[in-house]
């Protein structure tokens, strides 16, 4: 057995074997997938990130090199070196890249034994994905979670290429930084040198990329990693990945079509997609009302209908007293709703549940009415009129939620895609990407009882409204942009304001005493002084693009090492506790 590091390199990955290699002789590297041993003979699937190979290793070719392999188990590292052949007739595997070859090894180094994994890498077993996370130095083994990372890589490079291409300057920017605030708490950072005093880690570029501007840098573009303190869901993450974008002297039509022109570029270089352009828009308004969502999910119809209207005053009482305080009655309509039984519509009651809604009325349509708990309630006029608007004919199934319209349009909205995937209406294949424009500039919070940005404070109003953000500051439009790719928000941005005054009236509107206005963002008032050309950007999520383009389920498939629904690395053990001295360095005292 030979010194295989010294005396050779490697020829080949193991999942890049294939038939026109026959009669090759091929050095490969890799781990034990599996052993076989089989009328005695061995065979291992020997796996590399490019994919597995099927290595013979036959006593008459090497007895001692035989015997070693005996050894292998699970994940040990081989260096072997063997000669490829076709495997005999009736051998192959179709399900297997190299399925039409064997290796028949003359040679073997055993690299490095490895203890026997916590979990089997076949594929095919449900893994705890605790376990996955604590051991994710062997999950990211996993042929899957390969592939992810390597789209990820490639993704990124396409990224570079399109922007270098196009004329942006890729600027780094601090992560020991001021708040940028994007609606979520910061993580802070404790200063030693300035006791008591914390920098946070930036929620995003937002500020600098302006700054940049103000500098004259003029296009710029960043692959950045952004940190925000939230509640997590499936598709979001403590610290996670943005394409960052800036450009001056420019309208809301030049980012979209340079974004669009990326977006295409990206689909085409890594997935070998072809995305008609332009992409469709919808309003804000539009979005809530035909969907229940500002990030609609476009693939399927099921659109919301409001029939309050019609149902006000109708003798179903609950309908007409919700619409007397204010409420709204809302529908979706399943064109064929043979399918849904009385136990399913009991379980969809169950689900709008969760959104607060306190029940689900529903309605057959038949030929000489509808079979409906409420039908009894309605005027034959009000029918007639409610399957009008349904568009419903015979064997529709009609679903109506009564409450708050905040409600209303959550439970139905939710519905629709529930129902969807549930009817299997969603086409596995299909990209639907839509912009979502003309959101308003500011929000009510009823937790904090005042307007919130939508976005985030930086973002210009429609210059006409600007009178109105005094009066009546819940009219304002924004001029904002969200793209949304099968449901899914993966990038938002705006025209930024770049001039002083109307700045300063945005952070009164938001509650901003001007001292604090000036403690805060003092630095950018001052810089809108000096010289700032009109500008705009917008911001990828780098994770979800990669989720959806590799139809993850989760972005943590996406992310070498995620985090998990409790912020906390599994891996490392992070966050963790830390010594007193540290803490004492830092002037810091942990009271809880
Ligand atoms: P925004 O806050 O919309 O905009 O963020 C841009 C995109 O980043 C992704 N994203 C996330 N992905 C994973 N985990 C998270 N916690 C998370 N939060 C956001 C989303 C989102 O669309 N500075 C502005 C952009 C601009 O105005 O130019 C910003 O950060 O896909
Ligand atoms: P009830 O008279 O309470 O039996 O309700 C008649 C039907 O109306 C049932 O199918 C309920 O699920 C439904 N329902 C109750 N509350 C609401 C609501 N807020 N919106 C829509 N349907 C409702």
């Amino acid at each position: 057995m030979s010194d295989f590091l010294t005396h050779s390199k490697r020829t080949h990955y193991c999942g890049d074997v294939n038939a026109s290699h026959t009669g090759e002789e091929v050095v490969l590297m890799g781990w034990a997938h599996r052993r076989r041993d089989h009328g005695g003979v061995v065979f291992i699937d020997l796996r590399d990130r490019e994919g597995i190979v099927q290595v013979v290793f036959n006593p008459d070719v090497n007895a001692a090199c035989h015997n070693e392999a005996g050894r292998i188990r699970s994940e040990f590292v081989l260096a072997v070196h063997g000669r490829v052949r076709r495997r005999p007739e009736g051998m192959e595997n179709p399900d297997l890249k190299t399925g039409e070859i064997e290796v028949l090894a003359d040679d073997l180094e055993i690299l490095n034994e490895a203890k026997t994994p916590p979990f089997v890498l076949d594929g095919t077993t449900e893994i705890s994905e605790n376990v996955r996370l604590k051991y994710r130095y062997i999950d990211l083994r996993r042929p899957e979670i390969q592939r992810n990372l390597i789209l990820r890589s490639r993704v990124a490079a396409a990224t570079r290429d399109y922007f270098q291409r196009e004329g942006f300057i890729e600027i780094e920017t601090p992560f020991l930084t001021k708040s940028t605030p994007e609606g979520a708490r910061d993580y802070l950072v404790p200063s030693r040198v300035n006791q008591g005093m914390f920098y946070a880690l930036p929620q995003s570029p937002q500020i600098f990329k302006q700054l940049l501007m103000v500098s004259g840098f003029d296009r710029y573009f960043q692959i950045v990693k952004c940190f925000r303190d939230e509640d997590l869901r499936a598709d979001r993450q403590p610290e996670f990945t943005q394409i960052d974008v800036e450009m001056s002297f420019i309208t809301e039509e030049d980012i979209i079509r340079t974004m669009e022109g990326m977006i295409a570029h990206l689909f085409r270089s890594c997935l070998d997609r072809e995305l008609p352009l332009p992409f469709p828009r919808i309003s804000y308004r539009e979005a809530i009302s035909r969907f229940g969502k500002d990030n609609p999910d476009i693939r399927f119809g099921l659109e919301l209908r409001d029939l309050t209207d019609i149902l006000k005053e109708s003798g179903f009482r609950l309908f007409s007293e919700i619409a007397a305080a204010g409420g709204v009655i809302g529908a979706i309509k399943v064109g064929d709703g043979k399918g849904l039984s009385r136990k399913d519509l009991d379980e969809l009651k169950d689900f709008v549940a969760q959104y607060g809604a306190g029940g689900l009325a529903w309605a057959r349509v038949n030929p000489d009415g509808w079979t409906s708990p409420i039908f009894k309630f309605l005027t034959p006029a009000e029918v007639a009129a409610v399957n009008h608007r349904m568009e419903a004919r015979e064997g529709a199934v009609i679903l109506f939620v009564a409450d708050s319209p905040a409600v209303t349009r959550d439970a139905l909205g939710n519905l629709r895609i529930h129902l969807a995937k549930k009817m299997g209406l969603i086409d596995p294949e299909a990209l639907a990407f839509t912009w979502v424009t003309e959101f308003p500039l500011f929000e009510y919070s009823e937790t904090e009882k005042r307007f919130v940005s939508t976005h985030h404070p930086f973002t210009s109003p429609v210059l006409e409204e600007v009178p109105l953000i005094a009066t009546d500051p819940g009219k304002v439009h924004a001029r904002a942009y969200d793209l949304v790719l099968n449901g899914s928000e993966i990038g938002g941005g705006s025209i930024r304001i770049h001039r002083k005054e109307v700045q300063s009236l945005i952070f009164k509107a938001l509650g901003l005493s001007e001292e604090e206005a000036q403690r805060k963002f003092g630095f950018l008032l001052d810089a809108l002084e000096y010289g700032t050309p009109p500008h705009g950007g917008i911001a990828f999520g780098l994770d979800r693009m990669i989720m959806l383009m590799a139809g993850a389920e989760s972005i943590r498939d996406v992310i070498a090492f995620p985090k998990t629904q409790k912020a906390a690395c599994l891996l490392t053990d992070a966050p963790s506790r830390v010594s007193v001295e540290q803490l004492m360095e830092l002037s810091l005292k942990v009271v809880t």
